[in-house]
């Protein structure tokens, strides 16, 4: 049996008659950009993230631009990052004209360690943007305290999690926005691209919604600004699809679960981490092989079986060919933890219409390498 990585048509057929029928609202509407579909996302996305705004944008790398900006960000202030996410991240910070520190992640998580983020904090240092890596939110608490200490901004780059929390607090609580990505493999994902901010900060929101439409909110007022909107018809599918957010991380969750299960006794490999009290939501199953030298065989040999597993992400920042490409960056500390993620990470077909069976028969590909 062949297990697929994305099950991008099968939750399609699922609500097909949600997703067209919004679809067609704004075909017949007659209004495509900034029309009152992308309205009402905003105002639904707002509501279900707690947060009082929500500005839609044309990706999640520009959301966390978008957001260093209207936050104020200048030439060569340091943004502390982790090594070992999605490239975007950094990409943003040098994007908004900041210095990327990198730091290294926590060896269980795989999130950032706010140990290595309170030791690369510098008079020049003006903002972290934790990631909350795989669908399991970074460790909030730990990271509003340094902030907090030093006055420095916290973006949340929640490309990977919505619907996660921490021990007691939601995304968006401890920090200044939250940015995310709807590219279509995201737990919640359109057609295509597409991005959004929230935040209880007015001024953030005013200033975004600013950037994001050529810097103007009056017709022919314009200021320095970009082109980065959410178009209403991805408005539309994210609009029918938001509804369902909730039960598929649910249906993750329990996939999850089942792998935990089938594969807690193989020793060749260790398994996602959940801290006590989180609420994972496994945007991305994610093992890694004990040994480096093993990742490469097990991931040939699932392939080979017809099982697409896949590498998040196989090279870190840092070793990249090139880096940084001329731009402002710096390592502080060891990044042993994000290299050994690196070197080590598999991703499992992981996503909420996968059936018990495909599970299963991923656990059996698994168990039965170096048998
Ligand atoms: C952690 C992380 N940050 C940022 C992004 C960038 O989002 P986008 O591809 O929508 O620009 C992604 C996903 O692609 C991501 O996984």
């Amino acid at each position: 049996m062949n297990v697929p990585f994305y099950g991008h048509t099968r939750q399609y057929h699922n609500i097909k008659g949600e997703i067209d029928a919004n679809i067609q609202k704004v075909l017949e509407s007659g209004q495509y950009v900034m029309g009152p579909m992308l309205k009402q996302f905003e105002a639904e996305l707002a509501a279900y993230t707690g947060k009082k705004h929500a500005i839609g944008v044309g990706n999640g790398t520009d959301a966390i631009w978008l957001t260093l900006m209207a936050l104020g960000l200048k030439p060569g202030d340091e943004v502390i990052t982790h090594a070992n996410t999605f490239f975007a991240t950094a990409e943003a910070i040098w994007i908004a004209g900041g210095k990327v520190v990198l730091v290294d992640c926590d060896g269980d998580t795989r999130c950032l360690d706010p140990k290595a983020v309170a030791a690369a904090v510098t008079p020049r240092t003006r903002a972290i943007v934790p990631v909350h890596l795989y669908g399991q939110c970074a460790p909030m608490r730990e990271i509003r305290k340094i902030a907090d200490q030093h006055k420095l901004i916290v973006i949340e780059d929640n490309a990977q999690a919505i619907g996660a929390s921490g021990d007691g607090f939601r995304i968006g609580e401890l920090s200044d926005a939250v940015t995310t990505s709807f590219i279509i493999q995201k737990n919640l994902g359109t057609f295509g691209d597409g991005g959004a901010i929230y935040t209880d900060n007015a001024d953030v929101d005013a200033r975004v919604r600013k950037l994001r439409n050529h810097g103007s909110s009056q017709r022919d007022h314009h200021s320095y600004g970009f082109n980065s909107r959410l178009d209403d018809i991805h408005a539309a599918i994210l609009s029918a699809k938001l509804k369902h957010v909730t039960e598929w991380s649910d249906q993750r969750r329990k996939w999850a679960a089942r792998y935990d299960a089938g594969l807690k006794d193989v020793a060749t490999v260790t398994l996602p981490y959940q801290r006590p009290g989180y609420r994972h939501v496994y945007h991305l199953y994610e093992i890694e092989t004990r040994n480096p030298a093993d990742r490469n065989p097990l991931l040939a040999y699932l392939n080979g079986k017809g099982i697409d597993a896949k590498t998040h992400y196989s090279i870190a920042i840092h070793q990249q060919e090139g880096y940084p490409w001329g731009k402002a960056a710096e390592i502080r500390g060891s990044l042993a933890n994000a290299e050994k993620n690196a070197a080590s990470c598999i991703s499992l077909p992981m996503f909420p219409e996968l059936t018990a069976e495909e599970v299963d028969t991923v656990i059996d590909a698994v168990k039965s390498w170096k048998k």
